[in-house]
Order: structure tokens, then sequence, then C-alpha cells
């Protein structure tokens, strides 16, 4: 279908909400994004504007500001929001309460073959759709924060959700230039946030046992395994680190993991840890600095996003 005659509807209108805007309408879809609160819909537009500036200051979208902003209508009700979409992107908050009632609402004015797609960064689709007549239309699409400037996109099916409404899922957030990745099966905060988890649960117990401060805990990732993982998995960083790749790595060095990952426990993150992180990086970067900082990390994504998309992968 030419994109130019799609509609994607965005329900809830905060942070990833009008992220979600951006990103289909840079791609030629038509949005219409609704908010229950009134404030937040009126801000939206203003918000998306800034947003899409700066994207064009940077290079990452060619065409003028004012014609990607023309394809995002802010509407007044939910209804209006999924009415002749071919999917609608949920936003709202983080509850399995907030999603139910949302997602009621969906159902009922979506059209029928509209695939209803949350962004949900922990919540298993089953928990919030069962009851629903349409649950087969039903699925996670979790994006990477900024969906903008980070493109994957986890797709997150519940065992009810049908094979086409996957596939147009899929096919969709491929189009609008997302990196869709299949979650097989349900589990509780997909894979993203449980990698970063596992991560950060490590990080935590090497400081909390005293062996690194936090900056070089840091440093580890920003200036080691982080190079190598901007732009290649941990998978295919194994595969080059033995001259005969994967099977090789894994002879070599296998059960040394093995061992190690006996001694890597769980962590509680303790608030007694979390409050000697703070500290230690307040005195590297005040608070009234965190939001200037936030700023410089956006144009560090961007200038990485560019470099990305003009090499081969
Ligand atoms: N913030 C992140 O980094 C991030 C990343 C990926 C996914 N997510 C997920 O995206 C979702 C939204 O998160 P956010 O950070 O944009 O939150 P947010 O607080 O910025 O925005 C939520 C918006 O939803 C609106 N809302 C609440 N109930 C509503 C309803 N019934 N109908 C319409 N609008 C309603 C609120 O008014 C608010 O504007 C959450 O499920 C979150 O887990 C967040």
């Amino acid at each position: 279908m030419n994109s130019s005659s799609q509609i994607v509807g965005v329900v809830g209108a905060g942070l990833i909400g009008r992220a979600w805007a951006m990103v289909f309408a840079r791609a030629g879809i038509q949005v219409k994004i609704y908010d229950a609160s009134q404030p937040a819909l009126a801000a939206c537009m203003g918000l998306i504007a800034d947003l899409v500036a700066d994207m064009h200051a940077n290079a990452l979208v060619h065409e003028p500001v004012a014609d990607i902003l023309a394809r995002i209508t802010p509407v007044a009700t939910l209804e209006e929001a999924c009415r002749d979409v071919v999917m609608v992107q949920e936003n709202v908050k983080e509850t399995v309460e907030a999603k139910i009632e949302v997602y009621a609402q969906m159902d009922r004015h979506a059209p029928p073959d509209a695939v209803l797609a949350s962004s949900t960064s922990w919540l298993p689709t089953s928990l919030f759709t069962e009851k629903l007549p349409g649950r087969h239309r039903c699925l996670v699409g979790h994006p990477t924060n900024p969906p903008y400037l980070i493109p994957l996109v986890e797709v997150s099916p519940a065992p009810w959700t049908s094979d086409a409404t996957v596939q147009k899922a899929m096919a969709l957030y491929a189009q609008v230039h997302q990196e869709p990745v299949l979650v097989r099966k349900e589990i509780h905060g997909f894979l993203l946030n449980r990698v970063q988890g596992a991560v950060l649960n490590e990080m935590l117990n090497l400081y909390e046992q005293g062996f690194a401060s936090a900056e070089d805990l840091d440093k580890v990732m920003k200036f080691g395994l982080g190079l190598r993982w901007s732009f290649m998995g941990p998978f295919e960083t194994i595969d080059l680190n033995a001259p005969d790749g994967i099977t090789d790595y894994a002879a070599r060095y296998g059960h040394t993991y093995a061992e190690v990952s006996k001694t890597q426990a769980d962590n509680r993150w303790d608030a007694a840890v979390i409050s000697r992180i703070e500290a230690e990086r307040r005195q590297k970067l005040r608070h009234d600095a965190l939001s200037t900082r936030a700023r410089w990390r956006d144009n560090r994504l961007m200038a990485l996003r560019r470099h990305q998309q003009d090499q081969p992968t």
C-alpha cells in the first residue's frame, strides 16, 4: 500500500507517543495522535516540531519540516484516533489496568483488520488482551527510546495473536525504517531490557563488592564492549574473536564463562548502594547539568546514527 494513504493512530502523546508520531510521519504515513490529557495533547505538536527541526538540522531527515508535521493531526477522542487506521500504537502509562482500559476502547473502535500494538516496556500482551473479542490482532511493539534514533522494535505476540498480525506489524515497522525483531515466546521485559538488566545487575554486583568505581565500570562499556557492540552483536563479536568462529571461541573460553556464571549473583538494587553511585555520579555531573548532558547524549546518538546509516551492515 502507498504510505501516504496509510493512517496510524497514536494513543498517548507523552515522550514515546510523540516519538512514534515522528517516526511514522517521517516515513510518509498519516498520523492521528490522541491523549486523555488536554494539556498534553495541546503541547504535543510544539514538542514534535522541535524534534523534527532538530533531526532536520542534523541531516537525519531531508524533507522540509513542515511537510512532516503536516502529516500529524492531534485528535480529540480515542475513537477518532482509531478510525480508518492500519495500526494503533498505544503509549499510555505502564500499568496493566491502564492498558486493559485503553485496549478495550481500541478494540471497539479500530477497523477489524487494524493491528493494536503496545509500546509497553515490560508487560506481556496476554496480561491486558485476554478478554478482548479482537485479541488475535494485539501484540507488543516495544520501541527503544528514542525510536527516531534507535531503530530496534521488539514485536512480542501473545499465544492467541495471529501470524497475519505479526507479519503486518513487522512489515509496517520495517517500512518506517525501524528494525523489528520477533520475541517468539512471551517473557516479562522482552529481550532488550532483560539484556540491559543482566549487564546492570553484574555492574552493581562488581561495584557493591568493591571491584571498581562506577566510573571505571562505565568505561568498560564505553571504551570497551560498547564500541564493538554499537555495530555488531555479542554473538557476531565472538564469532570473530577466535580464528575458526564461534565454536572455536566456545571451545577455548566457554568453560571459563560457565565457571564465572556460577559467581554472578542476582542483585537487589539496594538503596544504599544506589546512593553511593549517585554520590559518585554527582561529583562528575551536577544535578542541574543533567538536562544539558542529555542534550549532549542526543547529539552523540545522532552522529552515531548518521555514521551507521552510511555503513553497510
Ligand atoms: N520512556 C521510555 O524510555 C520508554 C521506552 C520504551 C517504551 N516505553 C513505554 O511507553 C509507554 C509510555 O511511556 P512514556 O514514557 O511516553 O510515558 P509518558 O508519561 O511520557 O506519557 C504517557 C501519556 O499517556 C497519556 N495517557 C494516560 N492515560 C491515557 C488514556 N487512557 N488515553 C490516552 N492517553 C492517556 C498521559 O496523559 C501521558 O501524556 C509506557 O508503556 C512505557 O513503558 C517507555
